[in-house]
């Protein structure tokens, strides 16, 4: 599927409803050149996922992983969100591949771990790909112009498909 952004906002709005969808155990992997739009989509998730200050959301290039709250624990049964898949407690794993040196860098720094407690939305995944489960959402994000962003999805297994599914 390939989905058209002509502006941040646009790309924000993205990420929220992904971000919305998002389970313990899931895998984004972003992958685009610098300046694609990877950390801004990343921002857009974080917000849809209900990480409080989603707006300090910054590309990890140098501490490799940042780690969020969202949707804390209580929070399904307040009124305002209703339960649903993305209402249990949920971390966000913000990874930057781009400082590693191979993939076996992130197994060290307990990936499997990670996905055991939340979702990895992982930039320049390409540099990982050993290390990822096949059932993972891939976005290729592809620079039009200044303004515009073409973003390739592709679900590898049926986890992905949902992620998919709550784009359409
Ligand atoms: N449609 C768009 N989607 C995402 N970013 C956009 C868009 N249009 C312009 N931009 C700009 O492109 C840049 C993307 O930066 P960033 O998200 O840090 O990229 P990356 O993490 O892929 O290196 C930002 O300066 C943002 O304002
Ligand atoms: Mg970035």
């Amino acid at each position: 599927m390939i989905l058209e952004s002509n502006n941040l906002e646009a790309t924000h709005d993205i990420g929220r409803r992904l971000g919305a969808a998002l389970i313990v155990g899931d895998v984004v992997a972003l992958v685009g050149p610098l300046g694609a739009g990877k950390t801004a989509l990343v921002r857009g998730i974080a917000e849809g996922a209900g990480v409080p200050d989603s707006r300090e959301v910054n590309s990890p290039t140098f501490v490799i992983v940042n780690e969020y709250e969202a949707r804390p624990p209580g929070r399904s049964e307040s009124p305002q969100h209703g339960p649903g898949p993305g209402s249990a407690a949920l971390r966000l794993y913000h990874i930057d591949t781009y400082r590693l040196r191979n993939w076996t860098d992130l197994d060290a720094l307990g990936f499997d771990e990670m996905l055991a407690q939340g979702a990895a939305l992982i930039e320049w995944a390409d540099r990982v790909e050993p290390l990822l489960p096949e059932d993972r959402f891939t976005i290729t994000l592809e620079p039009i112009d200044d303004t515009r962003r073409r973003f390739h999805c592709h679900a590898g297994g049926p986890r992905s498909q949902a992620l998919l599914a709550a784009l359409r």
